[in-house]
């Protein structure tokens, strides 16, 4: 361990089970020096393993629906509250689509949860920041970070509308990091995340064959979630103070790769 965060306070959203991104992120945080709170949906909690990780990470964790302001702004009062300042990371690692849980075609989208996946998994990165901004919750040069996929740029058809929504989640990060740099100099970027078998991540149908492709199209393999985590650690160090409104690839080569040898042979043995 370097202790690449010690005396650094912040906000991990999204960890639901050990399987989560989320969830290595904060394991690893709290090797790494930091304190923090955790942030999940109300109705997340009620499956009660994100309790086990407070107690591990020794923290609390504070209910908030992503969507809701209130919720917002009270996540950030107890954060303070319970870290004793203003924070200096925050995760957001928020996603969901009712058409995709709902196995909706993407010819037959049901346009009100459409707009609840577009709240759920993009706008909601928004609020966090603007309540945040609006409540004067951000230390200087703090880092502001979320997890995004490359449906976003190139169509993977089961994406469904989680696609139209990391889009949009990945423009914000260049608008409001745009806003929040020139203010406090607070760098805001995405990790582009390569497919990882996490209770989102194989709610996407197909996912097995997903997974087993992008790994054979990547010349690294793909990054598992503790590669994640230990990415995301060092977007939230002070080794990068001047990376910004960037969406950053963090997938073993895929997003570059053409065709690959391990697919060629794949392809050769199935002829
Ligand atoms: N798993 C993958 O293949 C993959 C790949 C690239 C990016 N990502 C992204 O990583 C992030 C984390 O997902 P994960 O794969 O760890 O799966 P996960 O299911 O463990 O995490 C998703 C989290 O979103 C939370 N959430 C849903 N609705 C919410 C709301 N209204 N308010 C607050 N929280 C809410 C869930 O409770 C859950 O903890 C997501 O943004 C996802 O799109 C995942």
């Amino acid at each position: 361990m370097y202790n690449l965060l010690k005396g650094k306070r912040g906000i991990i959203s999204g960890a639901l089970d050990q399987h989560s991104i989320a969830w290595k992120i904060a394991e690893l945080a709290h090797r790494e020096g930091a304190t923090f709170t955790l942030t999940n949906a109300p109705i997340a909690l009620r499956m009660g393993a994100i309790n086990e990780l407070a107690t591990a990470c020794n923290t609390v964790v504070v209910p908030a629906d992503a969507t809701s302001i209130e919720d917002i702004e009270n996540l950030y009062k107890k954060s303070e509250e319970q870290l004793g300042g203003k924070i200096d990371f925050l995760l957001h690692s928020i996603g969901m689509s009712p058409n995709v849980r709902k196995k909706k075609d993407y010819g037959d989208l049901n346009y009100e949860f459409m707009l609840k996946t577009m709240d759920i998994s993009a706008i909601s990165f928004h609020k966090m920041m603007q309540v945040g901004e609006k409540l004067n919750i951000f230390n200087d040069e703090a880092s502001i970070v979320a997890l995004t996929y490359i449906a976003a740029q190139r169509t993977f058809p089961d994406y469904s509308d989680m696609a139209q929504a990391k889009a949009m989640l990945e423009s914000i990060a260049r608008s409001y990091g745009y806003r929040l740099g020139v203010k406090q100099r607070i760098r805001v970027n995405t990790i582009s995340q390569s497919p990882t078998a996490t209770t989102a991540g194989t709610g996407v149908s197909g996912f097995d064959v997903f997974m087993d492709y992008a790994d054979k199209m990547s010349p690294l393999g793909n990054a598992t979630a503790e590669d994640c985590a230990n990415y995301v650690i060092s977007l939230f160090s002070d080794l990068t103070k001047k990376v910004t409104m960037q969406n950053l690839f963090h997938d073993g080569g895929f997003s570059a790769s053409g065709i690959t040898e391990a697919l060629v042979e794949q392809f050769t043995k199935n002829k």
